[in-house]
């Protein structure tokens, strides 16, 4: 089965060199003719050069890899937002201004049925150490997803693969919406009890909306399956959120 879209959730290289570039380009090149579109993660704008990072962040992305860093998708009634979360003030720590991801969001809330929002930074986490990799304005992005009717949100950065619904987080928030981190699908780094994996995505929308997220993972023999557990699945609610389903 070929997907719409493969989505890459930012962190495309390890120091925004040009050689990393260049080979991630590469990758992407090589899985046409499927639509592919990357948002940057803090790795990919330099750290240590200072005079680039404050006065070109993006420079090495745009040169070596991809035009832009924020674009939408539209497939039938699903909408694919993805926003830049990354700082040149920051590198741990994401943030976004609402004041300009507030018309793609309130395009996709008024033009398509089931909306995926992609950022960097996570906006929940499983561990308590990762607290610090969160959006820093979260609660006001979590504000302005739910206005605009977002349905699944998802990110990278962590390396901790994690599905839960947003109610958890953001009680205070009346939507629940369903929020997604991915493991890393080909560093090196990856933590404790998560090999390399990425996310197949399978989005229905219908007499009943619903969303499954099935978990591949690096298997010995080099190749990616699905993981034991189930398959995290969400059905809409007549209210507008979602909750699970088996
Ligand atoms: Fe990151
Ligand atoms: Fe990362």
């Amino acid at each position: 089965m070929t997907p719409d879209m493969v989505l890459i959730s930012g962190d495309i290289t390890q120091r925004a060199r040009r050689s990393q570039f260049l080979a991630a380009r590469a990758f992407m090149e090589n899985l046409k003719p499927i639509l592919t579109f990357a948002i940057p993660g803090n790795h990919d704008i330099p750290l240590e050069n200072l005079p680039l990072r404050f006065f070109a962040p993006y420079r090495g992305f745009h040169r070596y890899f991809q035009s832009r860093r924020e674009a939408q998708f539209m497939f039938g009634d699903v909408s694919v937002t993805g926003l830049n979360s990354t700082s040149r003030w920051r590198h741990v720590q994401g943030e976004l201004s609402l004041q300009r991801i507030r018309p793609p969001l309130e395009r996709s809330s008024k033009e398509s049925r089931i909306r995926v929002v992609s950022i960097h930074h996570p906006m929940d986490c499983a561990k308590h150490v990762d607290e610090k990799n969160l959006i820093k304005n979260r609660d006001e992005v979590a504000q302005l997803l739910a206005e605009t009717k977002t349905d699944l949100i998802l990110s990278g950065h962590i390396h901790d693969p994690y599905v839960e619904l947003s109610t958890q987080r953001y009680p205070e928030v009346q939507r629940s919406m369903i929020i997604s981190v991915a493991g890393t699908s080909l560093s090196s780094r990856t933590r404790a009890g998560a090999p390399n994996s990425f996310n197949w995505i399978e989005i229905a929308a219908g007499t009943h909306d619903t969303i499954q997220l099935t978990r591949m993972d690096l298997a010995a023999d080099g190749e990616f399956k699905p993981v034991e557990k189930k398959p995290d699945r969400f059905l809409k609610k007549e209210s507008g959120g979602w909750s699970r389903f088996d």
